[in-house]
């Protein structure tokens, strides 16, 4: 479905982020885990967590879902599916499942749309089956592996000790769920740190490092950063805007954009909210910079911000001087190759945008005129480009703007709603 994005009007007013992908993944998985009964409120809306709450529930969990809540309770062992276990977009639910599905030793298909069938899971099976798990993928002409992913009922995984080649959220936690499933000790290195919320829920709910967990009876997740991020993006770009996004979790692993943005010459600003779940609580407030500047970003900073790079590719084209993305190879890996998709849009937008290897190289500002853009198939280049058609003369049409369903499934009104605010 093709969305038709307008310049927008000063976006103004206060939002209460959608709840944290990240952690809501997990929060589901560590419910399924535990025979006691779990409330979680504020999980996210889109359709990646549904595919993890639909696979959960093909695992003999019982879910139900409210307006309001989640009310989930894990079954004293999971159950080999009878179905293949349907990922959907997810990357974050396959991989983690695998962990889950190994780790338990269960008989299962994960599987996913095209785009998903399209991304390397070599990364995680290697590692499983080094601990023992008998699964494969599906082999294509090249060296890698593919959804879907089969695993045969298996022996016991045993332990181990394992250095990532790259630094993946979902690798790390896949490896760690399926060391707390099968109680064997696993400790993962990795070069660079990637968010590490599986981790904090792990000292908090398992903190001798196997079940019972030890679950609260209700779990509130925070904002999404990564949501966030889009609207703090439009903020900084159209002029005579203010807005505060409340309760956004500010785990230092999420929030290189926000250090990005600044480094730009944005006005973000973080205000301490507390701690809500183990993460950190920030309201951010977010003006349109007067005058936004080219930065580099490099590889250290890479992992802290992988899932905002687009957007920031969109602010970048508003910013003078040159802006440099290095580092940042996975962008090609993800629900779509992101390097290719941004330099096609943006520059059909009229940016001056090359596509390195590893990263993007911007100049700016340019102005930007409405065209016909694509999401490909992927809701963070659809919001990011969304982002730039605000600042952009003229109508943009991106076709699969619906994508941002995935994430985000109210982007669009939410952008309407702070342009009508007084
Ligand atoms: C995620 C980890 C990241 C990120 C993805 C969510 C997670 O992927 O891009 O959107 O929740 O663990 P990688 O682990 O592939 O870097």
């Amino acid at each position: 479905m093709s969305v038709v994005v307008r310049p927008a009007r000063a976006l103004r007013g206060e939002v209460f982020l959608p709840g944290d992908k990240s952690l809501s993944h997990r929060i589901l998985i560590f419910g399924a885990l535990s025979p006691r009964a779990l409330k979680i409120r504020n999980v996210a809306p889109g359709e990646d967590v549904r595919a993890t709450l639909r696979c959960l529930q093909e695992l003999g969990v019982e879910i139900e879902v409210s307006a309001d809540e989640v009310r989930m309770r894990g079954p004293e062992r999971l159950s080999p599916p009878t179905k293949v276990l349907d990922c959907g977009n997810s990357g974050t639910t396959m991989r983690l499942l695998a962990g889950v599905v190994a780790g338990a030793g269960l008989g299962a298909t994960l599987d996913g749309d095209a785009s998903l069938r399209r991304r390397p899971m070599r990364r995680v099976l290697e590692p499983l089956r080094r601990m023992g798990a008998r699964c494969q993928g599906a082999r294509g002409p090249d060296d890698e592996e593919r959804a879907p992913l089969v695993f045969s009922e298996g022996s016991p995984l045993s332990g181990g000790e394992f250095e990532l080649p790259v630094a993946s959220a979902q690798v790390k936690s896949a490896l760690l769920l399926a060391g707390l499933v099968a109680g064997v000790p696993v400790r993962v290195k990795e070069p660079g740190l990637s968010r590490d919320h599986t981790e904090r829920m792990l000292a908090a709910f398992a903190p001798e490092g196997r079940l019972p967990l030890r679950l609260p009876e209700v779990y509130t997740l925070p904002g999404d950063p990564s949501t966030g991020a889009f609207l703090a993006a439009a903020a900084a770009l159209v002029p005579g805007s203010e807005i505060r996004l409340r309760r956004m979790n500010a785990n230092p692993t999420r929030i290189g954009w926000v250090r990005a943005l600044q480094r730009m010459g944005a006005e973000v600003e973080l205000v301490d909210e507390g701690v809500e779940a183990g993460e950190p609580l920030a309201s951010v407030v977010v003006r349109q910079g007067p005058r936004l500047r080219g930065i580099r970003i490099e590889a250290e900073e890479i992992p802290s911000l992988i899932d905002e790079l687009p957007v920031l590719a969109a602010v970048a084209t508003q910013a003078e001087g040159r802006t440099e993305i290095r580092g940042a190879r996975e962008l090609r890996v993800k629900e779509s190759d992101r390097i290719a998709a941004m330099a096609r849009g943006l520059a059909r937008m009229g940016a001056e945008v090359e596509a390195l290897d590893d990263g993007l190289r911007i100049d700016g500002p340019t102005r930007l005129r409405g065209a016909r853009v694509e999401a490909a198939s992927d809701h963070r280049v659809a919001m990011s480009l969304a982002v730039a058609a605000l600042c952009a003369e003229g109508e943009t049409v991106i076709a699969g703007g619906n994508w941002a369903s995935v994430s985000f499934p109210n982007f669009y009104q939410t952008l309407a709603a702070l342009q009508a605010a007084p």
